[in-house]
């Protein structure tokens, strides 16, 4: 199986219309505070959360699912982010909406299996030989190309590598220099390489470049201490998605001929069964010897209700399994037929015997209050200045219809205050936009009013 030099395949996420939202805000002791890390009320639920993330971080929690029920726009999707945040970088958390398991190409339980993996990460730990310093030199010795014509190829390069020690100059094979330049390395970096494969890694800057500025992208790292060459344990997290990946890749080379193969076959790879059980297996016998530890984390599926019977089956057996993750739901039905079946009705459309299994979380519609307050937060988030009677005209909408409707009159308020040649927006404004456009609740008024102007 191959360790080395995998590539992270975690999804990016796009969660703008909660990027307001940075943790739960908890207090120490489990409380929530009225208003923190940008979520607002529902109190319960945010304390219920932080449980279910420090019993993860327990690894209390493999194989168990937890749903969140409530009404639209009552931050059920807000909240799971926001477990997300807590739970930090290194525990996957995996977000999927039940649609997505819908494709015309990959069968609906892949789909969910490879989330299933991308939920569960694996800590390796290796003792590996390496080479480690900061960055003195990098100098690529150039040759006549084996070719003729005017071309010049790169025979090797030299590196100097400096630790408390002392320097030690290498020279290296031209494929390093390659890795070298991927990894953007450029002197007084902190870099290691390891011995065997070859693999460069950049670990940061080196202190002693460190500048005086407050705010800077970049890490900065002490100075290696030891001598440059030496063994050192080396933690990777990866997760089980990443080496299922990494091994069904035919494993081209780097050079061209086999680049290029890769790009005529632009077909994804199948990872089978077996592939999957082969590297659990490895994994298995990895967790015994103790060289890597599981670490369980979360794959959240929104809008559950889109999944159906054949789905919701095969995950209940995939909860069982002794590579499972945590799996948290969400939806906004209340008792519905299950997608798939004929006429099973069943609270929140999910069937009766994995219904048995999850613990559920409710969240309840917000007051006045509380909507006002997210919709500040939100106005801060997009850069958006409003008077006081344009918010409390906002949050009354949002209490007629919902707070997600509420957020989203935001950014058409804005662009009627800006054609008004205001930067700052009024109660007229929204008073205007509320006129433009219309809600589901509305909507579904004027229809059934209309009923008969409409086409059938
Ligand atoms: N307690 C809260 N604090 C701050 N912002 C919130 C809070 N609850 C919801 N929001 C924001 O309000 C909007 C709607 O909430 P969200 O999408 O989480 O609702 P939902 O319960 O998932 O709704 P649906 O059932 O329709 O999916 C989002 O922009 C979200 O970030
Ligand atoms: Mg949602």
């Amino acid at each position: 199986m191959k360790i080395e030099e995998v590539r992270s395949t975690a999804k990016a996420q796009r969660i703008s219309a909660h990027s307001h939202v940075k943790g739960l805000g908890l207090e120490e002791n489990g409380s929530a505070i009225p208003q923190a890390a940008g979520l607002v009320g529902q109190e319960e639920a945010r304390e219920a959360a932080g449980i279910i993330v420090d019993m993860i971080k327990m690894k209390k929690m493999a194989g168990r699912a937890i749903l969140f029920a409530g009404p639209p726009g009552t931050g059920k999707t807000a909240i799971a982010l926001a477990m997300a945040q807590e739970l930090g970088s290194k525990v996957p958390f995996c977000p999927m909406v039940g649609s997505e398991v819908y494709s015309s190409e990959i069968k609906k339980t892949e789909v969910l299996m490879e989330n299933f993996r991308r939920a569960i990460g694996l800590r390796i730990k290796e003792t590996k030989e390496i080479y480690e310093g900061e960055v003195t030199e990098i100098t690529p010795l150039e040759t006549e190309s084996p070719l003729g014509g005017y071309g010049k190829t790169i025979s090797h390069v030299i590196i100097g590598l400096k630790t408390s020690k002392g320097t030690k100059q290498l020279k290296l094979d031209p494929s390093i220099y390659e890795s070298l330049q991927k990894e953007k390395v450029v002197d007084g970096d902190v870099i290691y390489i390891e011995a065997n494969s070859g693999a460069v890694k950049r670990q940061g800057r080196s202190d002693a470049f460190a500048t005086e500025f407050d705010l800077e992208a970049e890490d900065y790292v002490p100075l290696p201490k030891g001598e440059v060459h030496k063994k050192k344990e080396i933690v990777q997290d990866v997760t089980l998605h990443d080496l299922d990946i990494a091994n069904a890749r035919p494993q081209g080379g780097q050079d061209i001929l086999s680049m290029l193969g890769q790009l005529m076959k632009p077909k994804k790879t199948e990872i089978t069964d077996k592939l999957r059980k082969e590297i659990n297996k490895v994994v298995n016998r990895y967790i015994d010897q103790g060289v890597a530890e599981l670490v369980p984390g979360v794959l959240f599926i929104d809008e559950v209700h889109m999944l159906d019977l054949e789905t919701f089956t095969y995950l209940h057996r995939a909860l069982e399994s002794s590579l499972a993750p945590i799996v948290i739901f969400a939806t906004n039905r209340g008792r519905c037929a299950i997608r798939g079946t004929e006429d099973i009705v069943s609270a929140h459309g999910i069937p009766m015997d994995l219904l048995d299994r999850l613990v559920i979380i409710k969240t309840s519609p917000y007051t006045k209050e509380e909507m006002l307050n997210i919709l500040k937060i939100r106005a801060t988030t997009e850069g958006l200045q409003l008077e006081t009677e344009a918010l409390t005209e906002l949050s009354e909408v949002g209490e007629r219809t919902t707070l997600r409707y509420a957020v989203q009159l935001l950014t058409p308020a804005s662009i009627t205050a800006k054609i008004n040649g205001r930067t700052v927006i009024k109660k007229e404004d929204v008073d205007e936009v509320c006129g433009l456009f219309m809600d589901a609740k509305s909507s579904a008024k004027m229809l059934s009013e209309n009923d008969s102007k409409y086409m059938k």
